[in-house]
């Protein structure tokens, strides 16, 4: 589902809600994952970019200790509680995410008084495209400049991550919380996720268009393949570093000593191992071609990316397969994959700005006709991380005027 979000509105809506104006407003954004699937939990790099979609917040402090959590996308969920209530409840919902931050930031030692949040976005939920790390980003933002605490961005970031690991309980990597956080526009986010830092690499928006795919089939993230996958790396990781010195993670192990230590793996081991091995190289790969601006094989990386994330890490489904092969059957595609964890949301296509939209359009088209499903297409461009936004202006209500109609 996606849900748009106007800002004066809900400046509006917040003083209905809450009986007083916002303080402040932040942004964070969602992220794309260009390349590099499954490798930011097994140490490896990851091409991302922070997009120009995401999540809006609208905050201000209260008098009590009440936190009171409302959001545009589920206007009939709202969670309220106390400020030393800040255990996890099944019951929470998508609360659970700002609420794991909250709790997360509390025991680092924020201050933290009764407060009333806003929260709205134009991200799809559940895509793919990180609407969870974008909530948790937009919370640890607001609280850290509420609490007149400056922090850096990668506190914040591993906040945001210790509260999807830990209280969502999703063993994800670095890599979205990393992007909502550092992304700039124009560039591409290399992430080393081993000493987790990151460098900027110039992503030209205007020669490469960013054209997200929306299967429309909901992951289910929070199910156990994602952790099963995490699972079975980890052990493969502990036989091959039995026999090969010096690695410290996967992706520190090479394809070539992959192969000759293949017999200490189970089938399914090997399987998941050979992908992202393999995939780390493509990463590096897909550096160089955006180092040089060279389109077309940054493109076939990206397929190749798609059948290796398909067929030895399986977690593709029919529809991103679909979505994928009807990009690339299309003139002006680069490149097409599915794009973060996959078993559903969004797929990813590179497109010549030339034809973006009438691929968009096609795509959408031959796709709900054989399917059923209503795909949905979001032409993004590369933005900043999360921060603060100027406020916006609750709207004014003018009063009828009676006179003038009473005489016409
Ligand atoms: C999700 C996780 C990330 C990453 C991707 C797959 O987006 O949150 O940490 O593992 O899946 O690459």
């Amino acid at each position: 589902m996606t849900y748009g979000f106007d800002q004066a509105e809900a400046a509006g809506r917040f003083v209905s809600l809450f009986g007083a104006p916002a303080e402040r407003a932040f942004f964070a954004p969602g992220r794309v994952e260009l390349i590099g699937s499954h490798v930011d939990y097994n140490g490896g790099h990851v091409l991302a970019a922070a997009i120009d979609r995401g999540t809006y917040v609208l905050v201000r402090q209260r008098e009590d200790d009440r936190i009171r959590l409302v959001s545009s996308a589920f206007p009939e969920r709202e969670v309220e509680f106390g400020v030393n209530e800040l255990e996890y409840l099944e019951a929470d919902g998508w609360a659970s995410y700002p609420k794991g931050v909250l709790h997360f930031l509390r025991r680092r030692g924020y201050r933290m008084s009764g407060l009333d949040f806003l929260f709205g976005g134009d991200l799809p939920i559940a895509g793919g495209l990180s609407s969870s790390a974008s909530i948790e980003m937009a919370t640890a933002v607001a609280i850290s400049s509420l609490a007149n605490e400056p922090v850096r961005t990668m506190d914040l970031v591993r906040t945001a991550q210790r509260a999807e690991n830990e209280f969502i309980g999703l063993k994800c990597g670095i890599m979205d919380q990393l992007a909502s956080g550092y992304g700039r526009a124009g560039r591409a986010l290399m992430i080393d996720c081993k000493k987790v830092r990151q460098r900027t690499l110039p992503f030209d928006d205007a020669a490469m268009k960013i054209l997200l795919l929306n299967t429309r089939v909901d992951r289910g993230l929070q199910g156990s393949a994602y952790n099963d996958r995490v699972r079975t790396c980890a052990s493969a990781f502990k036989k091959l570093k039995a026999k090969i010195k010096g690695v410290t993670c996967l992706c520190d192990v090479s394809p070539e000593l992959l192969v000759r230590h293949a017999e200490l793996l189970d089938d399914l081991e090997l399987k998941r191992a050979r992908h992202v091995i393999e995939e780390e190289q493509r990463v590096r790969h897909a550096a160089a071609a955006l180092d040089i601006d060279d389109a077309d094989w940054f493109g076939q990386l990206l397929d190749e990316s798609h059948r290796s994330a398909r067929d030895l890490y399986e977690v593709s489904c029919d529809e991103l397969d679909l979505m994928v092969e009807l990009a690339r059957s299309k003139d002006g595609c680069f490149g097409a994959r599915l794009t973060g964890a996959g078993f559903g949301g969004c797929a990813l296509a590179l497109v010549s700005p030339e034809s973006v939209a009438q691929v968009a359009v096609e795509v959408c088209a031959e796709y709900r006709d054989r399917t059923g499903l209503a795909a949905e297409a979001y032409l993004c461009a590369t933005g900043d991380g999360a921060r603060a936004i100027a406020l916006p202006t609750v709207p004014t209500v003018s009063a009828p005027n009676t006179a003038q109609g009473e005489g016409s």
